[in-house]
């Protein structure tokens, strides 16, 4: 089977990923439109050796569509995801904005694949850094129970977009030559204040709450409820920027209900699609960023046992953020939907 599809913010850091994702896996494609702001609209994209035009995203552009990739902010999501779906479009939200609906699937499909089914015509792409997370805690839950999970992250900068990337860029150039360092896009474009990222660590990501946590901080722990389907299970998160291009790190401390050796936590790694375990400490095997950059799976490494807790343990997951953390997981929902007859 081929679908129409079309692409939502197709000259963003995700919109671009996902048209490369689109190509790398050969998705079954029949007809493929890019859709951007008025302000790209008529200018050229290529994609897959030929040259297509930009259209604006309209309600309009949605006919005859039947799998739409949103890319573009929440504020286009809320606005354009529902006329999609009514337009009898599937909409793969890579924002925030349906996340936490009643009714919208929240997927990634090694962990929750069957949610895909209640769907209403819109399915939501978890946060980033939630996903590599629940994929590498979910063969670990499967086998020995989970109550609480600690995790504090070292995500890069190109979550926050292609203008978050360039000023890493400029930035870094900028001490090179011994110049005062400019910032305007980080933490938050829209906030008051902005630090620079270049030989920094920013512990903002987005927003803060009146809880005193920041709305990524409050995503991720929401967020992995939902997904893994454990409304009691105790998260806490800690979101960090640091000057990395792509690829998030993470440090998760984890309590288990049964007791487990390391061994039985290695093995239950090993069979998990879309994991790799990267943990050989004799010979310095440990994941990095620079490494997961490009990289599909999610590589969890550095597993020890807690001192004090039998049942704790604590494991260091690194995945590229542009690919299963928005782009890749976003592509292989759609074909788990084709797959499962509900595309
Ligand atoms: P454009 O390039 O026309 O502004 P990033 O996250 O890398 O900053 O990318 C954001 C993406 O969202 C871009 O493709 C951008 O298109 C798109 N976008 C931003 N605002 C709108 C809008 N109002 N309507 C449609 N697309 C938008």
């Amino acid at each position: 089977k081929q679908v129409s599809v079309a692409v939502v913010g197709a000259t963003g850091a995700v919109g671009s990923t996902m048209m490369a994702q689109l190509v790398k896996r050969k998705f079954p494609i029949k007809t493929i439109k890019f859709l951007a702001s008025a302000r790209s609209a008529g200018k050229s994209i290529e994609f897959n050796g030929a040259t297509y035009t930009i259209e604006e995203a309209t309600p309009e552009a949605f006919e005859g569509v039947d799998v739409a990739l949103f890319s573009a902010g929440g504020s286009v999501s809320e606005k354009l995801a529902p006329e999609a779906a009514k337009r009898g479009a599937v909409v793969i939200d890579n924002t925030s904005h349906f996340r936490m609906a009643e009714g919208v699937p929240l997927v990634v499909p090694e962990v929750n694949r069957h949610a895909l089914q209640q769907h209403k015509g819109i399915i939501a792409n978890p946060n980033c850094s939630t996903i590599q997370m629940v994929a590498a805690l979910a063969p670990i839950r499967e086998k020995f129970g989970l109550t609480s999970v600690v995790v504090s992250t070292y995500q890069a900068v190109s979550g926050s977009g292609i203008a978050a990337i360039e000023e890493l860029k400029s930035q870094s150039a900028e001490w090179d030559k011994g110049r005062d360092v400019s910032a305007s896009v980080l933490p938050v474009k829209s906030d008051e204040k902005h630090f620079p990222i270049a030989r920094n660590v920013i512990p903002q990501i987005d927003v803060f709450e009146d809880n005193g946590f920041t709305k990524e901080e409050m995503k991720m722990i929401n967020e992995t409820k939902k997904i893994m389907e454990m409304p009691h299970l105790a998260v806490a998160a800690t979101c960090v920027r640091v000057p990395v291009v792509s690829g998030h790190s993470e440090s998760v401390y984890i309590e288990l209900e049964k007791e487990a050796s390391k061994e039985e936590i290695f093995e239950a790694l090993r069979l998990a699609p879309g994991i790799v375990l990267q943990d050989d400490i004799t010979a310095q095997g440990y994941p990095m960023p620079i490494f997961a950059e490009g990289e599909e799976p999610v590589f969890v490494g550095r597993i020890r046992q807690d001192l004090h807790n039998k049942k704790g343990y604590h494991l260091w997951v690194v995945a590229d953020n542009l690919l299963k953390g928005a782009a890749l997981n976003s592509i292989q929902i759609a074909e788990a939907m084709l797959e499962d007859d509900l595309l």
